[in-house]
């Protein structure tokens, strides 16, 4: 979603979208723009300090938007302009390609960090909604309030089961040129997460 499309509520505050969980509005914090995370009172989640925390430690492994401050029940955060990944790749013409794979790689770099630290997204598998493309260029993953520290890390495998599988545009698998050595590579990663494991996968996707 691009400044441009972002919405206004009936009392004139700019919606940058809305969970199941929370809505998130655009402010302004000093010189610039945040996004706000609201919990909705209807939300089967209680409070934000776990999200928050979770938040916090993606941001110690440069991942995610920055967090700024929250409370029990927002949290004020960087804001990313930008469509969300589905979008950006159903604009994408088929000469785009390098452009496609850098991003792809961007966003299993920051997969492989957030495996590295033990953090486990949760919701990677439908990345669509959760991972925003900024400047055309720099994909940021968000919703860190299903994240755990305990559960088993899986966030290459979920984000290579959304490019495999995923309601992602079929163009992407066509570009990508998706292999079933791919998934026997993947297996391999899963099995032992390591750099050189990551490497051989995101060699093997030609990335
Ligand atoms: N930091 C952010 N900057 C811009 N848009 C955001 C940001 N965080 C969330 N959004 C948008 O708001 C939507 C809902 O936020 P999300 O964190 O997924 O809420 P929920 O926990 O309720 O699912 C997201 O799908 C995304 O489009
Ligand atoms: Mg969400």
């Amino acid at each position: 979603m691009g400044i441009d499309s972002l919405m206004i509520t009936e009392n004139g505050l700019l919606l940058a979208g809305k969970g199941f969980r929370s809505v998130v509005l655009v402010g302004r914090l000093e010189n610039r723009l945040v996004a706000i995370k609201i919990l909705r009172s209807d939300s089967p989640i209680k409070s934000m300090e776990h999200e928050a925390k979770m938040l916090t430690i993606a941001n110690n492994a440069n991942v995610g938007p920055c967090i700024f401050s929250y409370t029990k029940d927002f949290i004020i955060m960087e804001y990313i302009c930008g469509p969300t990944i589905n979008s950006w790749i159903s604009s994408l013409s088929f000469e785009s390609s390098e452009k496609l794979k850098k991003v792809i790689r961007l966003c299993f770099e920051d997969c492989f960090k957030l495996d590295s630290v033990g953090l486990d997204h949760g919701e990677l598998s439908d990345a669509s909604r959760h991972v925003i493309i900024r400047d055309g260029v720099k994909p940021v993953i968000v919703d860190f309030s299903n994240a755990s520290t305990t559960r088993k890390v899986s966030n290459v495998t979920s984000f290579f089961s959304y490019i495999m599988y995923g309601k992602v545009a079929p163009n992407v698998r066509q570009i990508l040129g998706i292999k079933m050595q791919n998934v026997d590579v993947m297996r391999t990663y899963k099995r032992c997460i390591s750099e050189e494991n990551f490497n051989s996968l995101i060699m093997s996707l030609g990335l």
